[in-house]
């Protein structure tokens, strides 16, 4: 054992016992509904020594302040609030990385898991007969019966593409309520996505087959108060995932987009080109410039929607941004004529030449948009 955290002979041991379950509850805007979970984790985990890890990423309705307020009457409650983040599965990956029991739950704030599962997916792992127990509604005696048509479809083809892409062999590989090994876990987390919401399809994904996997049925239920925080959008971070994991991280769906969002601009460059020269009869020049203008303004609106919609700028910071990204763009552009003119001083070959440069101009633009306009605050 390490030196300096062998137990201190002067200073009697803590009377106060280490947990054994970390339960870890991801919020956003779910002030009505903490306290309430709070209490039937009490009732479900009573003989266990548990805490509970609530990470919230700056509710507007100040969820955190409520969870302050738990903290302060009973020490098994931790919030942790984070500012300038969003996302369910960073949430979820800090929240576990700040805990140091052996075992580490993830469940929703708003009742829709089944808090009275958690013994028995603990005394599986404490068995040692599983690395990750998940909470599963589509094995026998499991049910989704809450979900709308259009929610169910949705999350059936979720479930077959996760399965048939990323051959993950469980039933419910999006469902968000499991318990896992936190020292499986801590080999895991480097590699594990911050982005997105699918912490468990990629926690099973990264851990290709190594995982022993138990599931376990449980009845999905309805939201106690609130909203639901997922949108039509978690289908692009879905996506995103798939990508990521099928090809090691070499491809970043930000990547694509970004050099999707980039062709676009070369296709409002152009109708912007056209309408100025032929409908405005603007001198070449002049409607260049435009065109080039109108192109950097729509790849900046588009993302800044799509691109980098977890790190969307908004009010006073959009101009900023703006601004800054106009700045990058044509430093960009310098950098894209450059490398064509010296790939063409080389080998005269007109589009291999154009292609170097065009790629040349998406990297730089890419690498320091990161860095300049969407930065991770
Ligand atoms: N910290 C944080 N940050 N928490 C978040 C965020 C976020 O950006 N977005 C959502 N949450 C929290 C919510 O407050 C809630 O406790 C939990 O994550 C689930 O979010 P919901 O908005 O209730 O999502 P849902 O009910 O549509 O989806 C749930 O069911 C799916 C099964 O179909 C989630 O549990 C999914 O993980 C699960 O796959
Ligand atoms: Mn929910």
């Amino acid at each position: 054992m390490n030196e300096a955290i062998r137990p201190n002979p002067e200073v009697p041991p803590p009377v106060i016992a280490a947990p054994q379950l970390s339960v870890i509850i991801p919020t956003f805007n779910e002030r009505d509904n903490v306290v309430t979970l709070f209490r039937r984790l009490e009732t479900a985990l009573a003989g266990v020594n548990w805490e509970a890890i609530f990470v919230d990423d700056n509710s507007p309705d100040r969820t955190w302040d409520v969870v302050r307020g738990l903290a302060r009457q009973d020490p098994r409650a931790r919030c942790i609030r984070r500012i300038g983040r969003r996302g369910l599965s960073g949430a979820c990956i800090e929240g576990i990385l700040a805990s140091s029991a052996p075992c580490a739950a993830v469940i929703d704030a708003d009742l829709q898991h089944d808090e009275t599962q958690l013994p028995k997916m603990l005394g599986l792992l404490q068995a040692d007969t599983a690395d990750l127990v998940v909470g599963s509604r589509y094995v026998e005696g499991g049910s989704a019966d809450s979900f709308n048509k259009q929610r169910a479809g949705a999350s059936a083809l979720a479930t077959e593409l996760a399965r048939g892409v990323l051959r993950v062999k469980i039933a419910d590989p999006m469902s968000g309520f499991f318990m896992i090994r936190r020292d499986r876990f801590e080999q895991l987390a480097p590699q594990l996505s911050t982005q997105g919401f699918k912490i468990l399809l990629d926690i099973v994904a990264t851990g290709r087959g190594s995982l022993r996997v138990k599931e376990i049925p449980y009845t999905f239920g309805s939201r106690l108060h609130g909203e639901s925080k997922l949108d039509s959008m978690v289908a692009l971070d879905f996506l995103g995932l798939l990508l990521a994991k099928l090809t090691r991280d070499a491809v970043t769906l930000r990547f694509l987009l970004f050099a999707m969002v980039g062709s676009l601009g070369v296709l409002v460059h152009f109708a912007a080109l056209y309408t100025a020269l032929e409908a405005f009869a603007v001198p070449f020049p002049e409607a260049q410039a435009f065109a080039a203008f109108c192109a950097m303004t729509s790849n900046f609106v588009l993302n800044n929607f799509f691109t980098y919609r977890d790190l969307r700028l908004k009010g006073f910071a959009i101009l900023r941004g703006l601004l800054l990204f106009y700045l990058v763009c044509s430093v960009g552009l310098l950098a894209n004529v450059g490398v064509a003119f010296s790939v063409y001083d080389q080998e005269p070959i007109w589009w291999l030449a154009g292609a170097a440069g065009a790629l040349m101009g998406v990297v730089w633009n890419y690498a320091m948009s990161g860095l300049f306009v969407w930065r991770k605050r």
